[in-house]
């Protein structure tokens, strides 16, 4: 989608450049994993993962005090996937895929050597995402395990993901590369997001759950914190570096932006 000859002209050190990359890979791994283990068991993946949860628990000298409750919950959670198998493989496949494509698009080699790749990726990403989008939208309004603040943080980073996309789409067939590169990192972060949001449930239930909050008000409060974390580290490396387009005129042909 972005011009085969742009590049990034501010002078970022490298090593700072390297950091954001294995950031990006680390939390594309996790969001991959965690989308294969639920789409290789969509009827109990929470409850395998359980036990994980307990020594996590244990190392911390926390108690749950709602341990009495704590099957119905997982049941809860797991029931949901399991009961709409459909929406699940859906959107688990969905996000694998954009979590699997979606960082080589920033990749300046790729672009530089297969803009061919960079521009049917580029569309068949938008098609991945607006599809995971509308899946979570099913769990999120329909069925929230997280009530209100699920939905809440559904609606608001789900339609941030799908307008970021929609902007960067419009920006591109523009030749708009700057604005385009921008609105992608945004989406990107949104994507993962549900990396980070992994990653802080389990801090959150930790230092909270012992002093009586419950797992449904963690798991929107870990929503919100998580892809809060990822789009403000997103907006920072936007505003932390600038890029420089060349004349788009000579290299990407009206025909073939995507
Ligand atoms: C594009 C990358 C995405 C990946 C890799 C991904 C991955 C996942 C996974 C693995 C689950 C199952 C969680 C579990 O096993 O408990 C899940 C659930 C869910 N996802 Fe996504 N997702 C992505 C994008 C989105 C987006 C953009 C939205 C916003 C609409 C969204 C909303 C949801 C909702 C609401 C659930 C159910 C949460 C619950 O109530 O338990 N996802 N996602």
């Amino acid at each position: 989608m972005t011009n085969e000859s742009a590049t990034r002209d501010d002078g970022t050190p490298p090593a700072f450049v390297a950091c954001v990359w294995f950031g990006v890979f680390l939390l594309a791994t996790i969001g991959i994993l965690a989308a294969t283990g639920r789409a290789a068991f969509p009827a109990d993946f929470a409850t395998r993962a359980e036990p994980w949860r307990e020594q996590l628990l244990r190392a911390f000298h926390r108690e749950d005090p709602f341990m009495l409750q704590r099957a119905a919950e997982l049941e809860l959670v797991d029931g949901r996937f399991a009961g709409h198998p459909f929406a699940t493989l859906l959107h688990v496949l969905a996000g694998i895929v954009f979590l699997l494509l979606a960082p080589l698009q920033f990749s300046s080699w790729i672009r530089n050597r297969h803009l061919g790749f960079h521009r049917w990726s580029g569309r068949f990403l938008v098609v991945t995402a607006f599809v995971a989008t509308f899946a979570g939208l099913y769990f999120g309004l329909l069925l929230p395990y997280g009530g209100p603040l699920e939905m809440a943080a559904i609606v608001f980073f789900g339609g941030m993901f799908l307008t970021a996309i929609s902007i960067a789409v419009v920006a591109i067939r523009r030749r708009q590369v700057a604005r385009h590169r921008k609105w992608m990192i945004r989406a990107l972060a949104v994507a993962l997001g549900i990396s980070t949001v992994r990653m802080v449930a389990p801090v959150l239930d930790v230092v909270l759950t012992q002093s009586g909050v419950g797992p449904r008000l963690i798991f929107g409060l870990s929503l919100w914190t998580g892809w809060a974390i990822t789009i403000g580290a997103a907006e920072l490396w936007i505003a932390s570096t600038r890029f420089r387009a060349p004349s788009l005129a000579v290299s990407v042909s009206p025909s073939t932006t995507a």
